[in-house]
């Protein structure tokens, strides 16, 4: 819900815009830096979501990492402050380039996705007389029942060494003197709801801790990756329950002593904090079906194109009154994917009112785009 001086606000602000409640940021941090703590967990945010200067100062002072998926968002992350001894640098796909820069600012740690990619950062690593410290991603097969565009953890999927490349993975690190292992890396996908899931990686990831331990390699870190999902159904539930989530961690992990336990997290930290504000242009009562055509698109708001994403629309200039009409909220774009949603019961609606599209902080500003010639996204904070 917004309150009147919201609205009011945002009826003096350009649409469509990306509106970000800092306070709501600040207690989703606490509520999962407090949970963390109890279990002596170390949370790394996965920079991907959003890479928001804002935002990332607010996540840097809660004492929170940064997981970097490309040379910039390592650049980035040193820039907004981070701690480069809790940067670490993940991706299928790093090239010498950035694997090069990244030595240069001795981060803490490459999570590394390949055979080769091993060979690769031991050779640029000795040429600079430095020793990378890597962890080992490794697809643990494990289902993350979630959509299939961002399951990430099953043996068909691209990220990560599959189980039966390990043996190779593991001559690779005893003969590399430019390698320090340190640990084992997984993430088996993005908006998990069902904790169950979690349970069944905390057992693979034994078995594989147990496999390079077998193997006299000392298991310094397990990084378990990122993946809680939010509510979008109800975007009101606005703090994901992090305790439920670590404790699956503390109950099924079997941690050795001094042994480092590390989370990569993004949908669930910045997720419920920004809404996308748009404002209706037209409304088209057809036949058999009403539009509303807003100023905003897949352009500012990528998810629903692409992955059928559900995001909660309200009009927010109507709050008052009964929603009896459905329509189809569709954007500007000339691509029938442009729509946020189908018969989609609303106020009646008119030109002019605010919409707002909620749970719109990860995935949203970051993956919008400049086709049609659009302009940049807009951002707007609560005062
Ligand atoms: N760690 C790794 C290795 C990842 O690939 C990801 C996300 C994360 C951590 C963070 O996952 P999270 O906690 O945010 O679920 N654009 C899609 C989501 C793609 C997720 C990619 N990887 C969406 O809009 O749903």
């Amino acid at each position: 819900m917004f309150s009147n001086k919201d609205i009011t606000q945002f009826a003096e602000l350009e649409t469509p815009f990306y509106y970000y409640d800092l306070a709501l940021l600040q207690q989703t941090l606490e509520s999962c830096a407090e949970a963390a703590k109890v279990h002596g967990f170390h949370v790394h945010y996965a920079m991907k979501a959003n890479f928001n200067d804002t935002l990332l100062d607010s996540i840097k002072s809660t004492g929170f990492g940064a997981d970097c998926v490309s040379g910039n968002e390592v650049k980035k992350a040193i820039e907004r402050g981070f701690n480069r001894q809790q940067i670490v640098f993940a991706g299928v796909g790093k090239s010498d380039k950035e694997i090069n820069e990244a030595l240069d600012e001795n981060i803490f740690c490459f999570n590394v996705e390949s055979v080769q990619e091993l060979e690769v950062i031991n050779a640029l690593a000795g040429k600079k007389n430095k020793v990378a410290k890597v962890a080992v991603r490794i697809n643990p097969n494990v289902d993350a029942h979630t959509h299939h565009n961002i399951t990430t953890g099953l043996d068909e999927n691209k990220f990560g060494v599959n189980a039966w490349d390990l043996p190779a993975c593991a001559e690779v690190l005893k003969k590399s003197p430019f390698l320090e292992f340190i640990g084992i890396h997984f993430h088996i996908g993005s908006q998990i709801t069902n904790l169950e899931v979690y349970k069944n990686l905390c057992l693979r990831v034994n078995e594989f801790a147990a496999w390079f331990e077998d193997r006299g390699f000392i298991v310094r870190m397990l990084n378990v990756g990122g993946g809680l999902g939010i509510d979008y159904h109800n975007p009101e539930q606005q703090i994901p329950d992090f305790k439920a989530y670590f404790k699956i961690f503390g109950d099924f992990l079997e941690k050795r002593a001094n042994q480092e336990v590390h989370f990569e997290l993004g949908r669930a930290l910045v997720g419920q904090c920004s809404s996308l504000i748009s404002k209706v242009l037209y409304v088209k009562n057809g036949k058999k079906k009403n539009f509303i055509i807003l100023d905003a698109g897949m352009t500012e708001l990528m998810r629903p194109a692409l992955y059928q994403a559900y995001h909660q629309i309200e009009n927010i200039s109507k709050q008052s009154s009964a929603a009896t009409v459905k329509y189809d909220v569709v954007g500007p774009i000339c691509e029938s994917t442009d729509c946020f949603g189908k018969e989609v019961l609303l106020q009646e609606s008119e030109r002019g009112d605010l919409i707002a599209i909620r749970s719109t902080g990860a995935y949203g500003e970051v993956m919008s785009s400049h086709y049609n010639l659009r302009e940049n996204v807009r951002v707007t904070f609560s005062k």
